[in-house]
């Protein structure tokens, strides 16, 4: 969300690449700190879908932070707009919808439409995050998400939301990376005797179980529902050894929905526990029909590095949108942007993608 919103104020406010990244670091704390409050008290209405709720204010700190002329009313009216602009449900992992996608854009654009309003000269409710009808009343996180909301902002260091966030390995929910992560490790047993699976236990955190479209044993026809399913995930890496965009899309293969219906999710006290701490751990267990069991055991998911994110961006970009020129320029570009006087070469760089 933030990103997005940063490259289109850098694009229209011909900003310094100084600025848009300033912007992404302020847009990646404010989005972190809201965040962080929104799960702080574990009781936020699970209807709403997290990205949606902070997504707007994430996108609104973007302009606050990069505006030479910002001062602290407009910012704060800039990010009370920007609360009441939370939006997104969370019905697309049941019933496969791609408004999941449409979350991240809309929130990027109320972002932006945010902070105009503001430097406009719009004021709004200063109160809006802790106030009696306020965004942690109205989504249900209680007093105590405001007052970690207060700490956070008084108490952490600058720049712990961007240098906090995490790369999944694999497409999918957060909360499915760990046990796929377990069943791609498990391949190598199984593989050409994934038939004589008799039992598949996939113990999780219980937020896992319960979050929405994640306990989910289908039938499936759309990715938005095999991407969040654990059932899923974990069958199709353990059949395949690989996840990815072909593996999300086997809906009718009859192997792979075999081991789909044999899966069972198990919740551990143990790991609600670590979960607190930032962890996610995952048994997985397999037992197959002659009794023979495997199993193995990951403290947490195995989040990528720099260079892994890099080496995947080089996958994506250049499978179809960029030359394989272009794609060294754009991340040359990225690691120099910093100290560029305007973005122009960015976006060059970035509007020259093959149509
Ligand atoms: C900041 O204010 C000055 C003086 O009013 C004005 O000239 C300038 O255009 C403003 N900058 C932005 C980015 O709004």
């Amino acid at each position: 969300m933030v990103i997005p919103a940063a490259l289109a104020l850098a694009q229209r406010e011909k900003w310094t690449g100084d600025q848009l990244l300033r912007s992404i670091v302020g847009g990646y704390e404010m989005a972190v700190a809201l965040g962080s409050a929104v799960r702080r008290s574990g009781t936020c209405n699970p209807h709403f879908r997290p990205s949606g709720i902070i997504g707007a204010f994430g996108a609104a700190a973007v302009g606050i932070v990069a505006d030479p002329n910002m001062t602290a009313d407009k910012a704060a009216s800039a990010l009370g707009l920007a609360a009441n602009m939370a939006a997104g449900l969370n019905e697309w992992p049941w019933a496969g919808g791609q408004e999941i996608n449409t979350h991240m854009g809309t929130a990027s654009r109320s972002g932006i439409s945010s902070f105009d309003l503001a430097r406009a000269g719009m004021l709004s409710s200063k109160t809006i995050l802790e106030g009696k009808d306020g965004l942690f009343q109205a989504y249900h996180c209680g007093s105590e998400g405001a007052d970690y909301f207060r700490e956070f902002i008084k108490e952490s260091e600058l720049g712990i939301g961007v240098m906090g966030v995490k790369f999944k390995p694999v497409a999918g929910c957060n909360l499915i990376q760990t046990p796929v992560a377990a069943a791609l490790r498990l391949h190598a047993k199984v593989a050409g005797v994934s038939g004589q699976i008799e039992r598949i236990s996939i113990v999780t955190t219980t937020v896992a179980k319960e979050y929405p479209g994640c306990d989910s044993l289908g039938p499936f026809d759309k990715v938005q529902q095999t991407k969040m399913s654990l059932q899923y995930g974990v069958s199709a890496a353990l059949l395949y050894g690989r996840i990815n965009e072909h593996a999300y899309r086997q809906y009718d293969n009859a192997d792979l929905e075999r081991l789909v219906q044999r899966c069972i999710i198990l919740t551990s006290s143990e790991f609600d526990e670590e979960l607190t701490r930032g962890r996610q751990p995952c048994q997985l267990k397999i037992q197959m029909q002659d009794g023979t069991m495997y199993q193995d055991s990951m403290p947490d998911v195995p989040w990528l590095g720099s260079q892994a994110v890099e080496e995947r961006f080089r996958q994506e970009a250049s499978s179809g949108l960029y030359d394989a020129t272009t794609v060294e320029s754009l991340l040359d570009e990225c690691h120099s942007v910093g100290s560029r006087p305007d973005c122009s070469r960015l976006f060059e760089l970035i509007a020259s993608r093959r149509t």
